[in-house]
């Protein structure tokens, strides 16, 4: 696990940007894993920025969100598939139909063995130390499933997508499991603010997975860079 310290969000979140751009111009048939929340949003407005001046050809690239609320129409400005569309794909010349969300039937994990495995997946952290939802407690075998978000969650996402409404928030959702994220090639995980702070210095003191703390499964990955700004980790 490699550790990548900036000053601030805006370069780290470039040092992530280059990550995506290189492998898809070696790969015009890349296929990336990719995250919601408030951390990837500053790499998606890169991303867009650089479709504009370089006209990056996204055409063929396939992409596999790591998680989608249950119970929630994908047309809500709140779910994830608003999400990716308002922040990146509509800005992008991707093909909508190689975009894909867990859903309760579409057997997520075949649907990304078919595809070939997942040459970069980009992952958020939950100040919990969850990984796509996969909160604490869940089993180091996990596949895509049905999960109940913890209550911390709840709140924090209340508050960042909300307006604090806590009952507005769903309680489910789908999420890849723990094993269908270490299946990927490569792994990139992002941690801005100091709300993180407590989560990267357990993820740095990891040796062996703690379901209590489902970040700590990376250690056993062979390529992950943690990219992260000097308030997620005044130590480093
Ligand atoms: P955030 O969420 O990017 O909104 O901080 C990250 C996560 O919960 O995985």
């Amino acid at each position: 696990m490699e550790f990548k310290k900036f000053d601030n969000e805006i370069d780290a979140s470039k040092f992530a940007a280059d990550i995506v751009l290189d492998l898809i111009k070696n790969n015009n048939k890349a296929k990336l894993g990719l995250a919601t929340g408030s951390t990837p949003i500053t790499l998606y407005d890169i991303l867009c920025s650089d479709y504009i001046k370089n006209k990056t050809n996204w055409s063929e690239v396939k992409t596999f969100n790591l998680d989608e609320y249950y119970g929630l129409s994908i047309e809500s400005k709140a779910s994830y598939h608003y999400f990716m569309n308002h922040h990146l794909f509509s800005k992008i010349n991707i093909n909508k139909s190689n975009t894909y969300f867990p859903s309760e039937n579409n057997n997520y994990d075949n649907l990304i063995k078919q595809n070939g495995s997942i040459d970069l997946q980009i992952l958020g952290i939950g100040t919990n130390g969850h990984i796509g939802f996969n909160e604490p407690g869940s089993d180091i075998n996990s596949l895509t499933r049905l999960v109940d978000l913890t209550k911390s969650t709840i709140e924090v996402n209340a508050k960042k997508f909300f307006n604090n409404d806590i009952s507005a928030v769903p309680k489910k959702a789908i999420s890849m499991g723990l094993k269908s994220i270490m299946q990927a090639k490569k792994i990139v995980l992002l941690a801005f603010g100091s709300s993180k702070y407590d989560a990267i210095s357990k993820l740095k003191k990891s040796t062996k997975f703690d379901p209590n703390f489902p970040a700590s499964v990376l250690f056993d990955h062979p390529d992950v860079t943690i990219i992260i700004d000097k308030e997620a980790d005044i130590d480093l």
